[in-house]
């Protein structure tokens, strides 16, 4: 069985120098783009953050999106660009343009997809690019896959998908072992018993990995005590699927436990070239935009003084609306770099 980042938490030590220079109140240029270049969608899941976005149908024009990449490619900091939303990318006009530009500029790509675009020449030359593309399933069966993405074609349902996978595995074999493909499956009220049917078909398919996390802010989210029942039963499974695929992910909801300052490892921006703090804006669009790099250029909107204002002004209980991955990373920081330095020390 391939591994799948190994060392999950480990890689947030790589950023030593960056932490350092945020403590000492520099903000770093970006190693990671998070880009959403599109706001529409082929799917229509009752569960989605952004369906009132996905609406607008708005994709980034052309010219937008090159000066944003060039800008970004002269920084000479990027190493990686995830294809995250808010929509889906693979429906950009432009994507297979945009995974060729990021390959050329070194970037690494990741791809979170509904997986229905994944075929083709876009589907080899993303691969041979790529460390991940994770496909969000939501479901392990046909019946729970048309009631949570509701698709209305052939061509964006069940059969296809799975189709795809199983041949994005199979090119994977061939073209770059290093490209996990990942099943994800985000669990709510009308997903939930679908679970183990799930692992299984990510088995059959050949998937690496299969990650489950939870609803949020949507009215099929769980209730906290079904939450922690199910997520026993993942964390069963981990060890019972051990030896066909890494389970991963966790239900529960996640505490913020120290300050967020690790941000600017990382830059977003969505497809009008607003830049946020990081990915969970939506319910908090106005206090957490630091500036737009369509307008503007990028050096002055990143070392903005609104920048820093909107670092300082997180709130966490709107962290803990998300189960965010910074939580750990802040804590691992804070904990080796602020109060041990241990990782001054050899
Ligand atoms: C917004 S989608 C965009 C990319 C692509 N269309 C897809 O579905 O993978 C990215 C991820 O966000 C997850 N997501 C959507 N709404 C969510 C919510 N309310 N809470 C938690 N995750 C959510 C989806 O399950 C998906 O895995
Ligand atoms: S496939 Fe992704 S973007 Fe589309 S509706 Fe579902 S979660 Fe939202
Ligand atoms: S949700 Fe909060 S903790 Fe997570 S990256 Fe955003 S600001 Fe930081």
């Amino acid at each position: 069985m391939k591994q799948v980042f190994k060392h999950m938490d480990a890689r947030i030590f790589s950023y030593y120098n960056e932490a350092n220079k945020i403590l000492k109140g520099t903000i770093p240029l970006p190693r990671m783009l998070n880009f959403m270049p599109s706001c529409l969608c082929n799917h229509n899941c009752p569960g989605c953050d952004w369906s009132a976005q996905n609406k607008t149908r708005y994709v980034m024009p052309a010219e937008q999106w090159k000066k944003v990449f060039n800008e970004l490619h002269l920084q000479n900091s990027i190493r990686f660009v995830e294809f995250c939303g808010l929509g889906e990318s693979m429906l950009h006009p432009d994507i297979h343009e945009m995974i060729l530009t990021a390959g050329a500029y070194g970037w690494i790509i990741g791809m979170i997809t509904n997986g229905t675009r994944l075929k083709g020449k876009v589907l080899e030359d993303l691969i041979k690019r790529a460390a991940f593309i994770r496909i969000s399933m939501e479901s392990g069966s046909e019946k729970v896959f048309d009631k949570i993405k509701r698709p209305k074609s052939e061509e964006d349902g069940f059969e296809a998908v799975c189709r795809n996978i199983k041949e994005a595995v199979r090119l994977r074999n061939g073209l770059n072992p290093n490209c996990n493909i990942d099943y994800k499956f985000t669990v709510g009220k009308e997903n939930y018993k679908d679970i183990e049917n799930a692992i299984s078909l990510a088995i059959e398919l050949g998937c690496d990995s299969i990650q489950f996390k939870s609803y949020r802010n949507v009215p099929s989210e769980l209730d906290d005590l079904l939450k922690g029942t199910l997520d026993k039963k993942i964390q069963d499974f981990k060890e019972i699927y051990r030896e066909d695929i890494i389970v991963t992910g966790s239900l529960k909801s996640s505490r913020m436990e120290s300050k967020c300052f690790m941000t600017p490892i990382h830059v977003l921006v969505d497809a009008y070239g607003e830049v946020y703090n990081c990915c969970y804006f939506r319910h908090r669009v106005g206090s957490h935009k630091i500036g737009n790099v369509v307008r503007d250029w990028f050096n002055k909107v990143w070392h903005s003084d609104r920048h820093r204002e909107v670092m300082r002004d997180v709130k966490k209980e709107e962290c803990e609306l998300y189960d965010c991955k910074f939580f750990k990373y802040n804590q691992l920081m804070q904990d080796f770099m602020v109060d041990s330095r241990e990782l001054d020390i050899i």
